[in-house]
């Protein structure tokens, strides 16, 4: 890749800062001094310094989010803030986008990651990746819909969903209320929401607990994320 590209990437600058960096002789690539925005270096093979200290470049960047409300899940929007508004200056440079979407109202494990190739992986309808959501419902969750559940259920466009494992965590019949937690192993469209609506009941908060091998750390704060480990991003690719 280009020089200017890679320092770009690693947080030296636009393309013009960069470019006069470069000018400056302060990048030396294999110690030799590089001013050429357009020369080639290999991240992998290549000695790259900026001032004297050496430049770890990383390709891919894979972060979990815990999604508040209110922020939506894409890379831009006229009226919304949305999950990349939330990033540091510094984690955004490598134009990560979240893997999915959940819902504005949805709280939750989010990875957001520039890896097209995972990304594409995990939301292949043929990988059946698991998704665990913990959704208060307004209504008595019951037997009878968990087993509607493990069959799978129709939904108002006629889709019949996979069978899914519905959990019923507590019931509060004075208020009537349920929580619940539920492992569905595809991503329709508000496909929790739906799933309950197709047994006459209703989520009123919906938050994300995990998403394949991965699940939320419970130190992120609502709006918080963090780097995934070496560990986990193995765990993810399945490696
Ligand atoms: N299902 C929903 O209904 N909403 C989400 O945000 C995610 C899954």
């Amino acid at each position: 890749m280009r020089i200017d590209k890679l320092l770009a990437h690693s947080g030296f600058g636009t393309r013009k800062e960069v470019k006069k960096l470069l000018k400056s002789k302060l990048v030396w690539v294999n110690e030799e001094p590089v001013t050429d925005p357009k020369v080639h270096v290999n991240p992998e093979e290549d000695e790259i310094a900026v001032g004297g200290e050496p430049v770890h470049y990383q390709e891919f960047v894979y972060f979990m989010m815990n999604k508040p409300q209110d922020v939506i899940s894409a890379t831009e929007d006229v009226y919304h803030h949305t999950v990349i508004d939330l990033l540091e200056p510094q984690d955004s440079i490598q134009e990560p986008f979240p893997v999915g979407r959940l819902d504005i109202d949805t709280e939750g494990f989010l990875l957001l990651t520039n890896d097209g190739a995972l990304a594409h992986q995990l939301l292949s309808p043929k990988k059946h990746v698991d998704k665990v959501y913990e959704a208060v419902v307004d209504g008595i969750v019951t037997e009878a819909d968990k087993e509607a559940f493990a069959k799978g259920v129709t939904l108002d466009d006629g889709y019949e969903t996979l069978p899914a494992e519905l959990e019923i965590l507590s019931v509060d019949e004075e208020a009537g209320q349920s929580h619940t937690r539920l492992t569905i192993h595809e991503g329709k469209f508000h496909q929790v929401k739906r799933m309950f609506e197709a047994v006459g009941k209703e989520v009123t908060h919906l938050t994300r607990i995990s998403m394949g091998p991965l699940e939320l750390d419970p130190a992120l704060e609502l709006g918080q994320y963090r780097a995934l480990t070496k560990e986990e991003i193995s765990l993810l690719k399945g490696e």
